[in-house]
């Protein structure tokens, strides 16, 4: 097969008169489509049922997005079922069949991009650059994948020996239970259970309560791409209902897990207990939170270190597992890049994504009232420099938020927001900067401004964390550029988008034969 060299997915410049036109039209066409019924995928069957998981507008509650049928332990059980039979066939399927439906997959997204990212604008509040990067991520993804499982195909080098045929193959685990969270709804949802599905395993995809709607439309998707029946099973559902009883099914072989640090403790301590009949040891691959920070040297360009920690801290609201929720600057510098960071934040609107404010509303009730709380806890933890409050509309809007002079063992330099609140810290000298970035648990995304070489090397090998980026903003990794995934508490290091991420979803086989 050829294939034309991978290259990421380029943006939308929506500066662009007939891409802004474009994006409208993609608004309206979609807002005539809110309010439908998706329904479970079961082995192809599309089942509706009793209950439906609701699908609201953070940025404009009372509008619906979509109401989407809700699985019960019955019917996730039923999904297992049909997963563990596609999966005798899927197996065997070539491995360049199975790229070729991620291909075709990411051509039929390429062909409605302003449609999807209508729909992230109304499901999770993205405004339109946001929401045209995960749509570009989700192809990029599929693009790579695909091309990641034909080479993986390929003959493996091994130490010839005289007499004897050797061959290594990576050949698939069997039912994975995929586990998305909603703040990349397309794209970390689409690349979790796809690089499962090319590898040749069957999936059951349960996704995140806040957006299962971008969730069934990629599945239909996938079954325009000509999927066989039975290889991806749609189970939304309360995680608290349905996701034990499908991390604990002993016919689940793994779990592809993204999301918090709880949950995804949660699910590291059930696979470890087989069930009665499970025949092997469960693989977790899982991506969990963050703690990011940006070190800001005192041979920094404070404006431009200061333009990165707003668009890193504030970038979809802060819920980014990436963003920099904290800033650690040089005592030199402080004053000033602290006064750019003010200025640029309190230039940011805070509005309805449709209209594409910089800043939109965050997912629900429970995060705004959470992150309401921090917001307070900071405020005593340091001086409420900028915004502090909630914003105006119909919506989950909240101002973005920073607190200046807070200390490195403070709860809002520890703990996780997923939220538009910045924390900001003052540091003697680089050591202590770096000191500080590390004082967390976590160990996702980290920045550092300077153009002191030393310094630059001795975050190198010091700051500890999974993506360090120099001189630029710690968010918008890029697939196959970027290979993402962190140390500690963020995870298992999976580096989704990088050359090692589909073996998570092998095993190895080898197979020698003597002449
Ligand atoms: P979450 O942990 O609340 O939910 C994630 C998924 O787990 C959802 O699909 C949810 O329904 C499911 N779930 C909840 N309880 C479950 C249970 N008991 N068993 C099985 N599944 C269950 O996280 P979220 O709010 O959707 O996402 C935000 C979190 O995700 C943040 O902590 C963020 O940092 C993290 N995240 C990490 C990455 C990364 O690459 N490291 C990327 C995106 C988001
Ligand atoms: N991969 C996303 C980023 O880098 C989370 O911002």
């Amino acid at each position: 097969m050829t294939m034309v060299e991978y290259r990421n997915e380029p943006f939308t410049d929506f500066k662009q008169e007939h891409n802004r036109q474009a994006m409208l039209a993609a608004l309206e066409s979609v807002r005539a489509r809110l309010g439908r019924t998706y329904p479970l995928r079961i082995n192809g069957r599309k089942i509706m049922t009793d209950r439906s998981i609701v699908s609201v507008n953070p940025g404009r509650v009372k509008q619906i997005v979509g109401y989407v049928a809700q699985a019960d332990a019955h019917l996730a059980n039923q999904a297992i079922a049909a997963a563990d039979a596609a999966f005798r066939d899927w197996q065997h399927v070539a491995p360049e069949v199975r790229a070729g439906y991620l291909f075709k997959a990411a051509a039929l997204i390429r062909r409605r991009k302003f449609e999807f990212s209508a729909w992230l604008v109304y499901e999770v509040g993205k405004n339109w650059a946001e929401a045209d990067a995960d749509v570009a991520e989700a192809i990029d993804f599929l693009e790579f994948y695909g091309r990641e499982m034909i080479r993986l195909a390929q003959p493996q080098p091994l130490t010839p020996l005289p007499g004897e045929d050797n061959r290594l193959t990576y050949i698939p685990l069997g039912v994975g239970v995929v586990i998305p969270p909603w703040n990349f709804p397309l794209a970390i949802m689409a690349g979790m259970t796809c690089a499962a599905l090319v590898a040749g395993n069957t999936v059951v995809l349960k996704p995140a309560s806040a957006s299962p709607v971008i969730a069934a439309q990629f599945v239909e998707l996938m079954e325009e791409a000509g999927l066989p029946a039975g290889v991806l099973n749609f189970v939304p559902g309360s995680g608290g209902e349905i996701g034990d009883l499908l991390v604990d099914h002993p016919r689940t072989r793994f779990v592809s897990f993204t999301g918090s640090r709880d949950v995804g403790l949660r699910i590291n301590e059930r696979i470890a207990r087989p069930a009665a009949g499970q025949i092997w040891i469960k693989r977790l691959i899982a991506e969990m939170g963050g703690k990011d920070g940006i070190v800001v040297d005192s041979s920094a360009d404070p404006a431009e270190a200061a333009d990165a920690i707003v668009a890193s801290a504030f970038g979809f609201q802060g819920q980014k597992c990436s963003a920099g929720s904290r800033a650690i600057i040089h005592q030199d510098l402080y004053e000033e890049v602290l006064r750019h960071i003010v200025e640029k934040t309190k230039q940011l609107t805070v509005g309805l994504p449709e209209e594409n404010h910089p800043i939109g509303p965050v997912i629900d009730e429970s995060a705004y009232n959470k992150i309401r709380e921090y917001m307070d806890i900071g405020a005593g933890e340091g001086h409420l420099v900028a915004g502090g409050d909630i914003a105006e509309g119909d919506g989950y809007y909240l101002q973005p938020t920073v607190i200046a002079d807070v200390l490195p063992n403070a709860r809002i330099m520890q703990e996780e927001i997923f939220g538009p609140v910045l924390a900001v810290c003052k540091a003697d000298d680089f050591k202590q900067s770096v000191d500080i970035f590390n004082n967390t648990e976590y160990g996702l995304t980290g920045s550092v401004f300077s153009r002191n070489r030393e310094h630059l090397e001795y975050a190198r090998r010091h700051m500890h964390c999974g993506n360090l980026y120099f001189n630029r903003k710690c968010t918008g990794a890029l697939v196959g550029v970027h290979p993402f995934g962190g140390f500690n508490m963020s995870g298992t290091d999976s580096k989704a988008g990088g050359r090692d991420y589909l073996l998570l979803f092998t095993q190895a086989k080898l197979v020698s034969e003597k002449w």
